[in-house]
């Protein structure tokens, strides 16, 4: 076809115009790509054959890998993957806090580790109230005397004694020695979040820590060396739980609580035990549930749940129809009503663990459930006995021989205390909230307690921390667990169904949408979007009174699902840098 010359370069002038604006909007998405560029490549869903790790860190997933491929069981890399996250992921990960561990072998065997901190021996009952009995607000919070006595390295020197198959404690804490010498990487959420909290950081601290920037803000991709912990971990590497709670660490904590009145002392580091405890294990149809017993309230709580909407058809209901949100929330209400009352250190509190996960009981607490109203919580009190009585991380490790572990371990809020140990170089956890400083004044996260949980010197503070492994038909099925307060029985229970109950897959189950209810206050929490505007009706409908959560966002979860042929799904929570590492 001949075109005359005019119209060719009319042609030519439209094809420049179209082509002006779209060759500007290639440059803008590849400057996006750039913005959007990972510091560390994470893992969102990975399939593996053998063996994986979910952690909140690509660096600490990889750290536990590496130990997995060097012939460590799922206990060694448990060990080393907290060792890398208390470097990696100082907000939640920790060496001056605690946690639980629950673990299943592959002959069966079943085991649970409660490294939850201790108040200290100095702590009393009104600890936190002024001279009027009333609640002294962020007390037991912030600064010093929020700080509980610290378990995790006695835990992983727990760990290693019983389980460890390398048999060799420096090889497990070398790696994070040389992160925190060597130094990582800033994310942008951990630049962000250390930003963020700096001016807490100058008020509770008696010196500045690395953690302060000197001069302006930190950036993603700017380097972190935390010389004073990696001091801190060559001692732990080079004498274990000793380079801890004695010597040069233990003198520097004991000085740093001084400093800035706190009240541990050398004694309550000296005494400092974490205990080995039997799991909780329940049934769920075809499934068993092995999950943290109390001081955690999680197993017994999500047994409870389980129990209570069992024989209702959640399947057929489907996933977030309100017909089963609405089950589910009267059966959280019902079971956070029990946690207020029951739960606490079972060293302290002779917790009626059989009777509140007794089958006849929970279909007695579901007696009043109404498919058609909302129970009001002023109605729903906790069950009689004769008999009275912002920031965690999870992780979850397979490995090659089918033993399966699940790690939930925090500081309780992020950054803990905000104190950092000086000269040592790690923030201490601010677990003290997590007992009840006045009975019917709630905690940071909405609870509250009564006897149970009341502030007595060496006690573990009660804990909703649920890491969970679930068998099916008698197999290794999942491992699942997340951080976020007092929502992370709720989580857990929600991601549990979302396989079982719902069919999906283990990243899927681990994305989906969350909601929560505890009870008090009387509402259902969603997550930003959760329920569709119809849904949110219909659940108002019946009663229950509806809210988007503070942060849009309920928790970061981490799960590995074994699937029918085998091999092993990775989930890891797309609400955090979280990452999965397999082979
Ligand atoms: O043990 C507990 O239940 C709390 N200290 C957990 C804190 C937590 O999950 C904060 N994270 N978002």
């Amino acid at each position: 076809m001949i075109i005359p010359q005019n119209i060719t370069k009319i042609l030519l002038f439209i094809l420049i115009i179209t082509l002006i604006p779209l060759v500007g909007c290639k440059q803008e998405k590849a400057k996006e790509v750039v913005k959007d560029e990972l510091v560390y490549p994470q893992n969102k869903k990975l399939i593996s054959d053998k063996a994986m790790v979910v952690s909140a860190h690509p660096l600490a997933s990889k750290v536990g890998m590496d130990i997995l491929k060097k012939g460590g069981n799922a206990v060694d890399a448990a060990i080393a993957v907290q060792m890398a996250l208390g470097v990696t992921y100082p907000v939640a990960g920790n060496i001056g806090g605690g946690g639980f561990m629950v673990i299943r072998m592959n002959d069966g065997t079943v085991d649970a580790l409660d490294y939850r901190e201790k108040a200290p021996l100095a702590a009393h009952r009104d600890m936190y109230l002024d001279t009027l009995g009333n609640v002294i607000p962020r007390l037991s919070l912030d600064g010093h005397l929020a700080v509980g006595v610290p378990g995790t390295i006695d835990g992983m020197a727990k760990a290693f004694d019983k389980y460890s198959q390398l048999k060799n404690w420096k090889t497990l804490i070398k790696p994070s020695w040389d992160l925190a010498k060597d130094g990582i990487l800033l994310t942008e959420r951990e630049a962000n979040g250390l930003n963020r909290t700096k001016d807490r950081f100058e008020e509770f601290n008696t010196s500045r820590p690395v953690f302060v920037k000197e001069n302006g803000e930190w950036t993603k991709g700017e380097k972190l060396v935390q010389s004073d912990l990696a001091r801190t971990y060559e001692l732990i590497h080079d004498k274990g739980r000793a380079g801890f709670y004695e010597g040069e660490v233990a003198d520097e904590l004991v000085a740093e609580m001084k400093a800035g009145g706190g009240i541990i002392t050398h004694e309550d580091l000296a005494q400092y035990e974490a205990q080995w405890r039997n799991p909780i294990v329940s049934k769920y149809k075809n499934y068993e549930i092995i999950s943290m017993a109390p001081p955690s309230s999680g197993g017994i709580a999500l047994t409870q749940m389980l129990g209570m909407v069992e024989e209702y058809p959640l399947k057929d209901w489907g996933f977030h129809s309100p017909q089963t949100i609405h089950v589910m929330a009267e059966a959280e209400r019902r079971a956070y009503a029990d946690r207020a009352k029951h739960l606490g250190d079972p060293d302290f509190y002779d917790v009626p663990v059989k009777e509140l996960m007794d089958k006849d009981y929970l279909k007695e607490r579901m007696s009043n459930f109404n498919p058609n109203a909302a129970s009001p919580s002023d109605v729903i009190q906790a069950g009689v006995f004769l008999k009275e009585s912002d920031q965690t991380t999870h992780f979850s490790i397979i490995d090659a021989e089918g033993n399966a572990v699940s790690v939930t371990t925090t500081l309780n809020t992020g950054y803990g205390s905000k104190v950092v140990v000086s000269g040592a170089g790690f923030f201490l956890n601010n677990e003290m909230d997590d007992l009840s400083a006045k009975v019917g004044v709630p905690n940071v996260f909405g609870l509250i307690g009564e006897e149970a949980n009341a502030i007595q010197p060496g006690k573990r503070m009660l804990s909703s921390m649920t890491p969970t492994i679930a068998t099916k038909d008698g197999k290794l099925n999942m491992v699942i667990g997340t951080p976020g307060g007092s929502t992370i029985i709720t989580s857990v229970f929600q991601v549990f169904l979302n396989v079982s109950e719902f069919g999906m897959g283990m990243s899927e189950a681990v994305n989906a949408p969350r909601f929560h209810h505890q009870w008090l206050p009387d509402q259902i929490f969603t997550e930003k979007d959760a329920f569709t505007q119809e849904t949110v009706s219909a659940l108002e409908k019946l009663g229950h009174k509806v809210g988007v959560r503070g942060s849009g966002k309920i928790g970061r979860f981490e799960g590995i699902l074994v699937l029918p042929d085998g091999k092993l799904e990775g989930g890891a929570d797309i609400r955090g840098d979280d990452s999965a590492s397999g082979y």
